[in-house]
């Protein structure tokens, strides 16, 4: 009997603390890294949205190391977190933890990067292959026309899904222009870990390989444009060769100002994350938000919404970026 009260109590407690906990939702945030300027605004704009919406934030950093990553999402399911969003550093290892989730019932949201053949819920982004096309279009609007023009494509981490969707829209724009010998790859290869030292080894390699006489090097972000420019300093190409990015970090914004690096993409991380904090919460309520779109992980459609990105150079820095507030004018100086 005394056995049995005790398992009731223990169900009414189980009981109070589940309906407590969705009137209060604690959400689980998983990050690959927070190495990378961007994540931390993700996560700094989650949390606050999340607070505004009654809600608590568990946080967690992999250091771009799967295994700890998937450890740190087994944590958050034992702490019983009401629902999950998850930045994987590798779509494909993700997804045994997020089986792990589905047997505790736990939602899952794949955040700016998808997780592959796993049943999530939900899946917030920009649109990935429209960022790849703003990358190379700029750099093929910019290109020589007299003769064959040469260029070096750095990609980011082969483990990241994304890295492989910037691409497929780099290809769009230049695999036409590629196949008519406008546009010769004279070099190109993935920076593991999205490292900038990583993707300064391969433009080094490129140099080595193809000489100096190069005019682009399409690479898929900031943190790799910002290796990329140091190989070309060290030769004293830099400014010389036009570069793309992404994420508008600071350090690439200085650089589009100084003229070595040519452009970047802005991804208004404001919206995304706080879309992300609003979909959590009503998530971990019950509540099955609308999505936009869909995209297939190779398990399911996942319901997505892909948020809208904007192409940034020295011609439009002050209108987007630092209207958007994204950098203070006094930052940039
Ligand atoms: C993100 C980029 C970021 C890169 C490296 C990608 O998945 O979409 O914004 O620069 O990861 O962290």
């Amino acid at each position: 009997m005394r056995h049995l009260s005790a398992l009731l109590l223990l169900f009414l407690a189980g009981a109070t603390a589940a309906f407590a906990s969705r009137a209060q939702p604690v959400i689980g945030l998983s990050l690959d890294t927070l190495k990378e300027e961007r994540w931390q605004r993700d996560r700094d704009t989650f949390i606050a949205e999340a607070k505004k919406l009654g809600a608590s934030v568990i946080v967690q950093s992999a250091n771009s190391d799967d295994t700890r990553q998937i450890r740190d999402v087994e944590s958050l399911i034992s702490r019983q977190v009401d629902v999950l969003v998850i930045v994987p550093h590798n779509g494909e290892a993700m997804t045994r933890a997020v089986k792990s989730a589905n047997e505790a019932k736990i939602p899952v949201i794949a955040y700016d990067r998808l997780i592959l053949n796993s049943a999530i819920d939900y899946y917030l982004t920009f649109d990935n292959v429209k960022v790849g096309e703003a990358q190379a279009r700029y750099a093929a609007d910019r290109l020589p026309q007299d003769r064959p023009a040469r260029i070096v494509r750095i990609y980011g981490a082969p483990t990241d899904n994304n890295a492989k969707l910037f691409k497929q829209g780099q290809d769009n724009i230049l695999r036409p222009l590629i196949q008519a010998g406008r546009v010769q790859v004279v070099h190109e290869d993935w920076a593991l870990d999205w490292k900038p030292e990583n993707a300064k080894k391969i433009m080094n390699a490129a140099v080595t390989k193809a000489g100096r006489a190069i005019d682009a090097v399409v690479v898929s972000n900031d943190g790799t444009a910002g290796g990329a420019i140091q190989a070309l300093q060290e030769d004293g190409l830099a400014g010389k060769v036009l570069v793309t990015g992404q994420d508008a970090d600071l350090a690439a914004c200085h650089r589009i100002l100084r003229g070595t690096q040519a452009m970047t993409v802005y991804k208004p991380l404001k919206n995304l994350a706080s879309l992300a904090a609003r979909v959590a919460v009503e998530v971990a309520k019950g509540g099955r938000p609308a999505a936009t779109s869909t995209l297939h992980n190779g398990l399911k459609d996942v319901p997505s919404i892909f948020e809208a990105i904007v192409t940034v150079d020295r011609s439009n820095l002050e209108a987007t970026v630092v209207a958007d507030g994204f950098h203070r004018a006094a930052d940039l100086k």
